[in-house]
């Protein structure tokens, strides 16, 4: 087995960006576990679609704005937050960091941003909120099979102080990374999820010889637009759904009151054929409408990255990779140094682009780059 670094307790001099994160994090982690990481379902085409997206706008400047009043700040959920990056829900964190979402929710604090703690973190929802009380935290919930474990799940995490409630709903069912099965990939005991941890298993559902593990399997344990009416009418946290598209469930959503919408691809790890998240995003906010929460994440790696996303329409972006490779290289001090560079690389591009405010960052600003547009890669 290829013996790994120990996380960093200092940065070097040459690590700057999402991309040097990217760049070192394979030393930090083991191969497999890097193939977990970093692979997408399918043929990986939504993967790489998702940053190439972003390859295909380029950001004009402007001159002689006074800009002396600048900052980055954006209202969500009744939270004025410093910055518009948060970190997204990424599963079983102790694979990549000895103190896995602890470390993340730390590094997050240091810099105002916001935790998304998945329903599969590594360590449970309570111990990620006593060790990092100052964070501020949402809970990202996955429907379980069992009704009474989703509202038990609800209910500890407004107990220990989650702020709002993200429901994924794109990825029923999960096809798995041929990476990550080429790589040989098992999730080790310590990634297992801890929040889950005291539920007893659901009854095994017996299937027919002529049933499919999909429809019959999975399918019949996946949440339906009823399960949805129900949590709503469970809690008063703000409740946002990741990984809708189609404008006619974002407006059938907004018609049952959700809060928001996270734009997402599951990271390309979900249904291949799904279009870039920057490329649904402005039918999903015209959809919406003006005044909801729209947030994107899928190949965001930088300032100028967010730039582009706020233009075509989202109030935020939520960062995935870049987070837990950084987390994999140098714990909460990486994801702090993370959320601090992309932070000052939006600061730079808006600065150029003329932009005191998130609000000033319109669609005037881009330029469509037809060179991007060969997504051959
Ligand atoms: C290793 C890994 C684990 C993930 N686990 C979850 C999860 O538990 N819940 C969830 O809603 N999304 C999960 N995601 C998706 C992310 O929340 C997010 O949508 C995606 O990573 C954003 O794309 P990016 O990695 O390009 O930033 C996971 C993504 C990765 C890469």
């Amino acid at each position: 087995m290829t013996p790994t670094r120990p996380p960093l307790t200092t940065l070097p001099r040459d690590l700057l960006s999402a991309a040097d994160y990217e760049r070192l994090a394979p030393d930090f982690i083991l191969p497999a576990t890097w193939a977990w990481l970093a692979g997408g379902s399918g043929d990986e085409r939504c993967l790489r679609e998702s940053r190439a997206a972003f390859q295909r706008w380029r950001i004009v400047n402007r001159v002689l704005q006074d800009l002396a009043g600048g900052h980055t700040r954006v209202a969500v959920t009744g939270r004025t937050l410093a910055h518009p990056f948060l970190l997204a829900p990424v599963a079983a964190q102790k694979i990549l960091h000895p103190e896995g979402e602890v470390a993340a929710a730390r590094g997050a604090a240091a810099t105002d941003g916001v935790l998304v703690l998945s329903t599969l973190s590594s360590l449970p929802l309570e111990d990620v909120a006593a060790a990092a009380p100052e964070a501020l935290r949402w809970f990202q919930l996955y429907f379980q099979p069992q009704r009474e474990v989703t509202l038990d799940l609800l209910r500890r995490a407004e107990a220990a102080g989650y702020a709002a409630l993200v429901v994924t709903l794109d990825a029923p069912v999960q096809p798995a990374s041929r990476r990550a099965l080429a790589a040989g990939f098992v999730m080790p005991p310590e990634g297992r999820p801890g929040s889950l941890a005291r539920y007893a298993p659901p009854p095994r559902r017996e299937l027919g010889a002529d049933d499919s593990v999909v429809f019959q399997g999975l399918m019949a344990e996946a949440p339906t637009w009823a399960d949805l009416e129900w949590l709503l009418a469970q809690t008063v946290l703000p409740v946002l759904v990741k990984g809708v598209a189609h404008p006619d469930d974002v407006r059938r959503l907004r018609a049952l009151g959700v809060a928001g919408f996270v734009v997402s691809a599951h990271g390309g790890r979900a249904l291949d054929e799904l279009p870039a998240p920057l490329d649904l995003l402005p039918a999903v906010r015209a959809a919406a409408g003006a005044d909801a929460l729209v947030l994107l994440d899928g190949g965001v790696r930088s300032g100028a990255d967010a730039f582009k996303a706020l233009a075509l329409g989202a109030n935020a972006v939520v960062v995935g990779r870049p987070a837990a490779q950084a987390l994999a290289v140098a714990g909460a001090l990486g994801v702090a140094h993370l959320l601090r560079c992309l932070r000052e690389e939006l600061e730079v591009v808006m600065a150029l682009a003329g932009c005191a405010t998130l609000a000033d960052i319109t669609r005037d600003a881009l330029w469509r780059d037809r060179a991007g547009e060969d997504t051959s890669c």
